[in-house]
């Protein structure tokens, strides 16, 4: 069994790559990635010897280089998380989104059209569905749900889950869809908010709480999420999407407490700036599908992951300190610089 991983440098794909490695040692595992500013090679450090493991820079969206992969690969599997991710840069930016997140996708289904695959799995997102109301605790998002979405980012994705979905309809091309809440876990990279708060409260930086810092996410342990892609891809229906998400609903605020209290720093650290434009209110799977079908439960308790979270960036310096010494180190100016 081949699977090209692409994105497989970045956060969660690099935690999927660790995960099937161990699980399936006889699986060839080859990882596609850009090297963005969020792509690291040093992530893949620990796999990188390993005989069953390839590493390719290229980018999804160069068709050529695609191709001349499946040509030399023919993998039975391809597991697409290469993407723009961040909602922040989104804004910012929005045309690289469109370009990576719905070209690229076009460009790798083309791939498995040509070359044959068994399965083409798209690494997607819950906000595709756009938010929930902070006052109506009994709503969740289930896969029919409409897509609603709010973010350049959001909406470069649910483009790709669509296009997907019409290459399911259209060339009968064997697809599958997670739509996964926001994950944590090692390997994240710090302009997100758990590893964000945590990096600026070790160094006693103010911690940017958007808005009030009442906005809630589902926060799913980044090896749950890889249990879950791994279900699918080997058990889950062609042409199915499957929601992925452990009912953890938490505000900012509280997060942001919780790395303060873990990491002996005063809550004085925390400073109010203004709010994400957009800003999505709440976000909250209803994981039954999954459940159901395939008997996927998170294993991982909140309150023992963002421990074992924190001890993770703790004890891994050498991992984020040359990534926050380089060009993000701009980026945090422009955005963080004169945020009040
Ligand atoms: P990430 O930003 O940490 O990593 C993205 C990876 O993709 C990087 O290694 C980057 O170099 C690579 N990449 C970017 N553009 C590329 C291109 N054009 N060609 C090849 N490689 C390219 O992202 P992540 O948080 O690991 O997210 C992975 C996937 O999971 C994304 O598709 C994202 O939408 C989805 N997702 C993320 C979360 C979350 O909480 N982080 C939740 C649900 C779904
Ligand atoms: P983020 O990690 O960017 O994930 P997403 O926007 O995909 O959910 O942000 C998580 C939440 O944290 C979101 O409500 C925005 C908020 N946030 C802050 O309050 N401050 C920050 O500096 C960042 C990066 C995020």
């Amino acid at each position: 069994m081949t699977i090209i991983v692409t994105g497989g440098a970045g956060f969660i794909g690099s935690n999927f790559i660790f995960h099937m490695l161990e699980v399936y040692p006889e699986y060839r595992i080859v990882c596609l990635d850009k090297l963005t500013y969020a792509g690291n090679l040093s992530t893949l450090e620990k796999v990188k010897d390993n005989k069953n493991f390839r590493f390719v820079k290229a980018d999804i969206c160069d068709r050529q280089a695609v191709y001349k992969l499946f040509e030399e690969e023919n993998p039975d599997i391809v597991v697409n998380f290469a993407a723009e991710s961040h909602v922040d840069r989104s804004i910012e930016t929005p045309e690289i989104f469109l370009q990576t997140n719905i070209i690229g996708t076009a460009v790798l289904m083309d791939a498995c059209r040509k070359y044959g695959i068994k399965r083409y799995h798209q690494v997607s997102t819950d906000e595709v569905y756009g938010d929930l109301p902070l006052d109506r605790p009994d709503l969740f998002f289930t896969e029919n749900t409409p897509l609603h979405t709010s973010s350049p980012y959001s909406s470069s994705k649910a483009s790709a889950d669509l296009l997907v979905l019409s290459y399911y309809r259209t060339f009968g091309l064997p697809v599958t869809i997670s739509r996964c809440s926001n994950n944590y876990g090692p390997y994240h990279f710090p302009e997100k908010l758990i590893p964000l708060m945590v990096i600026n409260a070790l160094a006693n930086k103010p911690l940017p709480v958007y808005g009030e810092g009442l906005n809630v996410r589902d926060w799913l342990y980044v090896e749950d999420h890889c249990r879950a892609i791994d279900l699918i891809i080997h058990n889950g229906r062609v042409g199915e999407v499957y929601n992925v998400g452990g009912h953890n609903e938490m505000s900012n605020i509280d997060i942001v407490k919780i790395i303060c209290k873990t990491l002996g720093k005063p809550e004085s650290l925390i400073t109010y700036v203004s709010d994400r434009k957009g800003h999505d209110l709440r976000y909250a799977i209803d994981p039954e599908k999954i459940h159901k079908e395939l008997g996927w439960l998170p294993e991982t308790k909140f309150a023992d992951g963002i421990q074992r979270t924190i001890k993770w960036y703790l004890e891994n310096e050498n991992w984020w300190k040359p990534i926050i010494s380089g060009e993000y180190r701009n980026y945090y100016e422009k955005m963080y610089g004169k945020r009040e």
